[in-house]
């Protein structure tokens, strides 16, 4: 079972402001498909703040998975994105087009996403937008795959090509 982490990223929820209803609902919906949700973390859209809990996560060895909500659009003060990036070791773009192709067939606003992905030591980051319906629409477009990437992130699949599926 992988364990993973959850940062809802967003001023008014970090505020109290506004009940964080992203979050859990990504935490569910990655229970359910078999992660155990080992923390979930609240932070306001601020870079530096962003980019501090990312890297503290990634870092501390314990999560395969980090996936944030919110914060990927075009608002003045979105920046996960570019704090994503910031910390990352390595890009993974496949996740994003893919979350952004498969979400294009229920609103064409999906391309507004600015969503990245990446990798940061054994971590892999995946940025979902901040809305409960799309954060969730996203992640469902991804899981499919998911298990086989952080397999081989954590060393357990060298060749890809000997395995039929
Ligand atoms: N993707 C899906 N599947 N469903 C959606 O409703 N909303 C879009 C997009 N992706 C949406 C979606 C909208 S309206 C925006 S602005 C962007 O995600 C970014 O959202 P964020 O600013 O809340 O992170």
């Amino acid at each position: 079972m992988f364990k993973a982490a959850v940062v809802t990223v967003s001023d008014r929820c970090s505020r109290g402001e506004r009940p964080d209803e992203g979050g859990p609902l990504v935490a569910e919906t990655l229970k359910n498909a078999g992660y155990e949700v080992a923390k979930t973390v609240l932070v306001p859209d601020e870079k530096d703040e962003i980019e501090a809990v990312l890297m503290r996560l990634a870092d501390s060895g314990t999560v395969s998975l980090i996936a944030t909500t919110g914060g990927t659009g075009f608002a003045p003060r979105d920046i996960t994105p570019e704090a994503t990036v910031a910390v990352c070791e390595k890009l993974c773009p496949g996740i994003p087009e893919a979350m952004r192709a498969a979400s294009m067939r229920i609103t064409p606003r999906a391309m507004l996403s600015r969503a990245q992905a990446g990798i940061r030591k054994g971590s892999l980051i995946i940025n979902l937008p901040g809305s409960p319906k799309a954060a969730k629409e996203n992640l469902e477009a991804v899981l499919p795959a998911l298990d086989h990437g952080l397999t081989m992130l954590q060393g357990g699949l060298a060749d890809c090509a000997k395995i039929k599926d």
